[in-house]
């Protein structure tokens, strides 16, 4: 009886499923037809290039690669619904992403990873909005200088735990990098320690790997084919999965959130980034759950960026160990004498002296950047560029891995050479690379990102 009375159901979906796709069909045509793209990378019909990217990122780096190399400064895919160029030359990525940064800094409708799993409330996938502008306003006028001496006194100690960890349990070096780096973004966003023990340390661990995870395009179908969370709520299989994710992140930032809440109410808080930020969002009308993501957003963003830029030092000196020697020489002359092996650990007020070691960070950046495709942004107008035409809604990125290996872009672009940093730009940590990604999103992190891996490095 059941299957007779679900027959018309299904079929009424079907049919609106089969009428879905045809309008879908027009409309990209109409589409195509009105705009101009740079040269597509041929796909299936409806779906586009959807199935060919890779979902993970190592696999991506060397198939992005070989595109550019094959269709030049820009290509165009087609994922699901979405129009998704790659910029693939310096040139380009400042043309529109820099310079034309108002038009290029929006982000495309993520309904699993950023409303579901995120409740639309992860500063790192939110669009040019007045809800971004108002986070955002918030967390810069903290992330300010009296910010940078707090994150230099978390580096300074928990470097030199770093160092303790290498020595005493070696084969543990790169769980120790992933403590690091954790350690450092706590201390400075909750004012506390972590050590490798830590009930917290796994779950923090899961919240942004689960991130990136479903971030990869075409990940999840959802994503995809963003029209589909139009479909009825009970027809969307993913929901439920997306909810849990939310509400898991929940507990964990909510758990250090009431940690630092709890300290306050003792009057027993260290001076750190969550205290301020409470304190200053109580004067708005920003909600519990915005504040728990504002605050867990800046532990997901910093930690594993750091980690990985880390481990591609260590990769570069274990496959390059040249660049070691000098930077070796540089450490032994400002940390101990003429001739002799350096006679203490370097501090914050040696950088001035150790550009050689400013420049091997900036090298570690560009040589193996974190996120081999950019992190995509979305126009929000339409614009003209060199004879293309492209709408509102097109999703643009940095073809990153891509830039930084680019015989174009840099001389002997394989080779970890520190060397091409030592010049004007070597204190500005954002020039001479793309790691901290074009435009508006990147501005926000200045100074402090390189100052994280720097003392790891120095030390
Ligand atoms: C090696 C270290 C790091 C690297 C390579 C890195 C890289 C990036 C990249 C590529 C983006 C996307 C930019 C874009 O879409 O144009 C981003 C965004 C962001 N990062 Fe980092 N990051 C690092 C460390 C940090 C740290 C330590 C923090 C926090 C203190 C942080 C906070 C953020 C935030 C808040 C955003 C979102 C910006 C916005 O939407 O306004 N990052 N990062």
């Amino acid at each position: 009886m059941a299957h007779y009375s679900s027959s018309p159901v299904l079929l009424a979906t079907l049919g609106a499923v089969v009428i879905w796709i045809l309008h879908k069909i027009l409309q990209q045509w109409q589409r195509q037809r009105r705009y101009k793209f740079p040269p597509m990378v041929p796909g299936l019909p409806i779906f586009g290039n959807s199935f060919q990217m890779p979902l993970t990122q190592i696999e991506q780096a060397p198939w992005a690669q070989s595109l550019a190399r094959r269709y030049g400064e820009m290509f165009t895919l087609r994922l699901g619904t979405s129009n998704f160029i790659f910029l693939n030359s310096s040139r380009v990525v400042t043309d529109l992403m820099e310079k034309r940064a108002a038009k290029y800094s929006s982000r495309n409708p993520m309904p699993f990873v950023q409303d579901l799993m995120s409740g639309g409330k992860r500063i790192v996938l939110m669009g040019y909005t007045d809800q971004w502008r108002d986070v955002r306003k918030v967390m810069h006028s903290i992330l300010n200088s009296r910010q940078m001496t707090q994150f230099a006194e978390y580096q300074d100690l928990e470097s030199k735990q770093l160092l303790w960890d290498y020595l005493d349990r070696p084969e543990l070096w790169y769980r120790a990098n992933q403590r690091y780096a954790n350690a450092v973004i706590l201390s400075v966003v909750f004012g506390r320690r972590l050590l490798l023990d830590d009930e917290n340390l796994e779950p923090l661990l899961k919240q942004a790997e689960e991130m990136v995870k479903h971030l990869q395009p075409g990940s999840t179908l959802v994503d995809t084919f963003p029209a589909l969370s139009k479909l009825p709520t009970w027809m969307q299989w993913w929901r439920a999965k997306g909810l849990r994710l939310y509400e898991e992140s929940k507990r964990v930032y909510g758990k250090e959130v009431g940690r630092v809440r709890n300290r306050m109410a003792k009057g027993d808080a260290r001076p750190c980034f969550a205290i301020d930020f409470l304190k200053e969002t109580e004067k708005t009308t920003m909600d519990e759950d915005q504040k728990l993501f504002a605050l867990g957003s800046l532990v997901e963003a910093g930690s594993d960026t750091s980690r990985m830029t880390m481990s591609q030092l260590i990769a570069a000196a274990v496959l390059q160990p040249d660049w070691v020697q000098r930077a070796r020489e540089h450490l032994d002359r400002v940390c101990g004498g003429v001739g002799d092996d350096a006679k203490r650990l370097p501090r914050f007020e040696d950088k001035p002296d150790l550009p050689f070691i400013t420049a091997a960070v900036k090298e570690g950046f560009r040589w193996y950047p974190f996120g081999p495709i950019g992190v995509p942004h979305m126009m929000s107008q339409d614009d003209e560029y060199e004879g293309y035409k492209l709408p509102a809604g097109t999703m643009v990125t940095w073809n990153m891995h891509h830039l930084s290996r680019s015989s174009d872009e840099y001389k002997d672009p394989e080779r970890f050479w520190p060397e091409r940093f030592l010049n004007e730009d070597l204190n500005n940590p954002l020039k001479g690379h793309w790691a901290f990604g074009a435009g508006e999103f990147s501005e926000y992190q200045t100074q402090k990102k390189g100052n994280v891996v720097r003392e790891m490095l120095t030390q």
